[in-house]
């Protein structure tokens, strides 16, 4: 593994590995998976993303499931989902890389300020925030099953 590594376009035909590598970091860290809820957005990501202009990656080991992101447009601002990997993929600078697809997705539809929401818990996720220019700004308690604590992330101009 390794040079296979590549971002692609979230496609139908990925649903089901996509939310398998997402299930699997839920029960990595101990959260509930709500697919009738919380976790709606990846059963129907035609629907939650792509219809409002938002945009939705995997990344892929060769023709493996190992991660994802998302973006949703919001008038003047940008919000970033559901950056996730699988374990054995982290620290290989592809999760800055779905940051940075995600990022070029607002840039390119107009935008120029991004919002990331991030579990208290997921510190490695705020390092990379900040890495790439995010600023820490705010808290609030999550519509999640499980009413995590979240900081805010903020990147403007992107
Ligand atoms: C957060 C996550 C997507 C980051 O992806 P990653 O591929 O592991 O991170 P990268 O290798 O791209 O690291 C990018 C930068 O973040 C920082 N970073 C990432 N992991 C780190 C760690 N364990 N310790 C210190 N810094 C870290 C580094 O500064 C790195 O900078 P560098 O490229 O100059 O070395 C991944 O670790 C993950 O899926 N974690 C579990 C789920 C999660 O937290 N999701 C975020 C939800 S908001």
């Amino acid at each position: 593994m390794g040079e296979h590594l590549r971002i692609v376009p979230y496609s139908a035909s990925d649903r089901d590995a996509m939310i398998d590598v997402v299930q699997r970091v839920y029960q990595e860290y101990g959260f509930t998976w709500e697919a009738d809820g919380y976790h709606r957005d990846l059963y129907t990501v035609e629907d939650y993303y792509l219809r409002g202009g938002g945009m939705f990656w995997i990344a892929l080991d060769a023709d493996r499931v190992v991660g994802c992101v998302g973006v949703t447009l919001h008038g003047t601002e940008c919000e970033l989902h559901r950056l996730y990997l699988l374990p054995e993929y982290r620290g290989r600078r592809l999760g800055r890389r779905l940051l940075e697809t995600a990022m070029d997705h607002g840039r390119q539809s107009g935008i120029n300020r991004m919002i990331a929401w991030s579990d208290v818990k997921l510190p490695d996720a705020h390092k990379l925030y900040l890495k790439l220019g995010f600023t820490q700004q705010g808290q609030r308690i999550c519509d999640d099953p499980d009413k995590a604590l979240e900081y805010g992330f903020w990147k403007e101009p992107l």
